[in-house]
């Protein structure tokens, strides 16, 4: 097992800065996930860990040695590629067997590590064909036996699983965290996948652009997100944002909304974030925290009530999405699956407004309110030789 510990990271392609200051602790044994848009800098981090791209300015250590000057192989590093990197005229066993095999492992050690990974991610039925021979997922998963038959102290993961299909997705993510449990090593996996990060991290690193825009546990990310792209990243269907306007009315904040609506803040939050009274804001709403106010129902105390006429409604089985404009935007909220709701019927909702956040506008950064603990680890950046392996 391995301390990761990532000081001052800056990396350039020419003029393109891919990496602009990247600090960052990953403990023993954690899972860590490197998760963000295409392009803000994920598979460079990683293949700089790894020791496959120079950085510019910075260090990288593992447990506590600094190891800029190491080659990939010396770094005692196992990866699987975005782009699985097999070798085409090697058979699935040897492919499999390479990494164990460049470090003279025995014969009976190889034949047993190898079978047992194979089992694992059913591909023993393709030991004996060529890469050539196999499809892009069946692939995917070799190059993940390739990694995980090391006894490396870190282990490294590129996308592992963006090209196989959701149900074999859902058994791999499953498979990697089981792996992970029983061994315990160090692990930085990297996807543009939201739910991915979310079930397979301790802890997520959000990237956006070359910097960590917030890293924490995953619900502490969900909960208290940092800043509103952190808030959009997180979450499916995504987190609403409507503009709104925050006023003082009967000494409690109110969100109003340009077409006469509004919200009214719990007490608590009041005095946090008077200093906002008369501004414009954006309140951010998840669609799992209004309901449907029922007959009969009765709000309870840190719901707010809202009318809302639905133009849509969107099934998917285990439940069911219906849509709603408040001003320009397109609202989503969660329903029960069997909501007998149609288009054109007007609804009551109650919305949580414990759950809500506020997000200034000049900033994107949420405004923190005391309802939330603040037990978040979570850090603001200001805005603004594969074979070996
Ligand atoms: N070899 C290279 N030469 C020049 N620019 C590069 C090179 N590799 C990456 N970049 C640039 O560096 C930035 C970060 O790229 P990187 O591959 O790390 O992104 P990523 O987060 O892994 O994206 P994806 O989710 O699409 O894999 C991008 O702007 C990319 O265009
Ligand atoms: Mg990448």
């Amino acid at each position: 097992m391995a301390r990761l510990t990532i000081r001052k990271v800056r990396k350039f392609y020419d003029k393109v800065e891919a990496l602009k200051g990247i600090d960052l602790e990953v403990g023993e044994g954690e899972f860590c996930v490197f998760v963000g848009p295409s392009g803000c800098g994920k598979s460079t981090l990683l293949r700089s860990i790894a020791g496959l791209e120079d950085i510019d300015e910075g260090e990288i250590a593992i447990d506590g040695a600094v190891v800029n000057d190491l080659r990939p192989r010396d770094r005692d590093i196992a990866m699987v590629f975005q782009n699985y990197a097999l070798y085409p005229f090697l058979t699935v066993f040897e492919n499999i067997a390479f990494g164990l095999r460049a470090r003279k492992t025995p014969d009976a050690e190889v034949r047993e590590r190898v079978h047992r990974a194979a089992e694992m991610l059913g591909v023993t039925p393709f030991l004996d064909r060529t890469p050539r021979q196999l499809s892009g997922g069946q692939r995917q998963r070799v190059a993940i036996g390739r990694a995980v038959v090391r006894d490396a102290r870190l282990f490294l993961f590129d996308e592992p699983l963006s090209n196989l299909d959701a149900q074999l997705r859902d058994g791999m993510r499953a498979e990697i965290k089981r792996l992970h449990q029983e061994i315990g090593k160090t692990t930085i996996y990297v996807t543009h996948d939201q739910i991915e990060a979310m079930t397979l991290a301790d802890r997520i690193v959000l990237l956006r652009d070359g910097q960590i825009e917030q890293q924490g546990a995953p619900l502490d990310l969900f909960e208290r997100p940092a800043t509103r792209f952190v808030a959009g990243f997180l979450g499916s269907p995504q987190m609403n944002f409507i503009p709104c306007q925050l006023q003082n009315v009967d000494s409690r904040l109110e969100a109003m909304f340009a077409d006469g609506r509004s919200l009214r803040l719990p007490s608590g939050q009041t005095k946090a974030i008077s200093t906002y009274a008369g501004g414009s804001m954006i309140l951010g709403v998840r669609p799992e925290h209004m309901r449907l106010a029922t007959l009969g129902a009765t709000a309870r105390l840190n719901e707010a009530p809202l009318r809302a006429l639905i133009d849509l409604v969107q099934p998917t089985g285990s439940r069911t999405y219906a849509q709603f404009r408040l001003d320009a935007v397109e609202v989503s909220v969660e329903m029960p699956a069997h909501s007998v709701e149609r288009p054109g019927a007007e609804i009551d909702l109650l919305v949580d407004m414990d759950r809500v956040i506020l997000i200034d506008p000049d900033t994107d950064h949420v405004i923190p309110h005391t309802t939330a603990s603040s037990n978040t680890v979570a850090s603001v950046s200001p805005k603004a030789a594969e074979a070996a392996l």
